[in-house]
């Protein structure tokens, strides 16, 4: 077999996830979600989490396994997710890659979590136009990647300077009243409502975007959505929760598709990959496809079970490592929460 055969462990958040590749095709995307055991507390909690990947690794690997009909002794390489991400979290799945690595005798590949984000489309468009410019957007990140090589130059544009855009869909659901993770319950809320309502943009104009030109800003935004629908129920109205979500979410995926587009043509890329969770949205999908054409700007955009944490994305750049001669990580590898890309 010319294709290596790599196993990715994603706990970097609140997601379990095993994946295994061959190469560039993918094999079996295994994943285990404490997402529910959250939802009361209204955002993930870390040590309900940690335990939560404790109890998932041995069942999800196994899964995987036993899908993908591969045995431990077949692969080639342990990949990893060492940061950015939660750190009690990190170490859970960090631990377990070793113990393979080294059970197994096989190269361990700690990896970045937002460079794994980028690298995923591979297992489903094929190679990676390189450079690449990427817009990561989920609860924990937004950020603007210029990409020259997936597995050792990728290159921060911008990124949030407060809220991530999962984080305000997630909050501003919870002011409407929506259940936590309430990104997709504005998607679906918006499709029955009109943009009649003028929220602000941050970040786009004047010298707050000379000055943070690739960068986003959402807190503003949550805010002007949170007193807009205060004054409503002081006045004594009903709150239109299709219109506010369909206003919000205009708000949002404007900026996000429009500074994308600019970086792209900025730097002279001409494909520009979405990813992360907020990625599923089918408004930011339609606009940064509208966008994309307008621009003479090819738009690649994974399915959203890819778009959201998942192994898959880390054994996918775990086997480009492999493929391009990366140099393995020692066993002393280390899970860094604020690890850079
Ligand atoms: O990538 P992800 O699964 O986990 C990390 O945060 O790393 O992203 C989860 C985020 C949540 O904030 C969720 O509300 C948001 O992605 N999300 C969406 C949609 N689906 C998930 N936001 C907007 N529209 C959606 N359809
Ligand atoms: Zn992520």
């Amino acid at each position: 077999r010319e294709q290596p055969l790599v196993l990715g462990i994603e706990t970097s958040c609140d997601e379990t996830g095993v994946g295994i590749v061959s190469g560039e095709e993918l094999l079996v995307d295994a994943i285990a979600s404490s997402v529910d055991e959250h939802a009361r507390f209204g955002g993930v909690v870390p040590e309900v989490a940690s335990r939560a990947h404790v109890e998932a690794m041995l069942p999800t690997l196994e899964r995987a396994c036993t899908t993908a009909g591969v045995t431990l002794r077949d692969l080639d390489a342990i990949a990893v997710t060492c940061g950015p991400g939660l750190a009690g979290t990190l170490m859970v799945g960090v631990a377990a890659a070793k113990a393979l690595a080294l059970a197994l005798d096989k190269p361990l590949y700690g990896v970045n979590h937002l460079a794994a984000h980028v690298a995923v489309d591979i297992v489903e468009h094929g190679p990676l136009p390189e450079p690449v410019l990427a817009l990561l957007v989920s609860g924990g990140h937004s950020s603007l990647l210029l990409v020259p090589d997936v597995t050792e130059d990728v290159r921060p544009l911008g990124a949030t300077i407060d809220d991530a855009a999962g984080e305000a869909f997630d909050k501003v659901a919870r002011v409407l009243g929506l259940p936590f993770p309430g990104g997709p319950h504005i998607d679906r809320a918006a499709r029955d409502g009109q943009i009649v309502i003028d929220f602000p943009r941050g970040l786009t104009s004047g010298r707050d975007l000379q000055r943070h030109r690739f960068d986003f800003s959402f807190s503003g935004l949550k805010t002007a959505v949170a007193r807009w629908v205060e004054t409503e129920r002081a006045a004594g109205r009903d709150i239109p929760v299709a219109d506010v979500a369909a206003s919000f979410q205009e708000a949002v995926v404007d900026v996000l598709t429009r500074k994308a587009i600019d970086a792209a043509r900025e730097h002279g890329v001409t494909d520009l990959q979405i990813g992360g969770g907020v990625a599923a949205n089918s408004r930011l999908r339609a606009m940064a496809q509208a966008r994309a054409e307008a621009a003479g700007i090819r738009l690649r955009v994974p399915r959203p079970g890819l778009c959201t944490d998942n192994g898959a994305m880390v054994a996918a750049l775990g086997a480009q490592m492999v493929t391009r001669g990366r140099t393995p990580s020692g066993l002393d590898l280390p899970a860094d929460s604020s690890l850079p890309v």
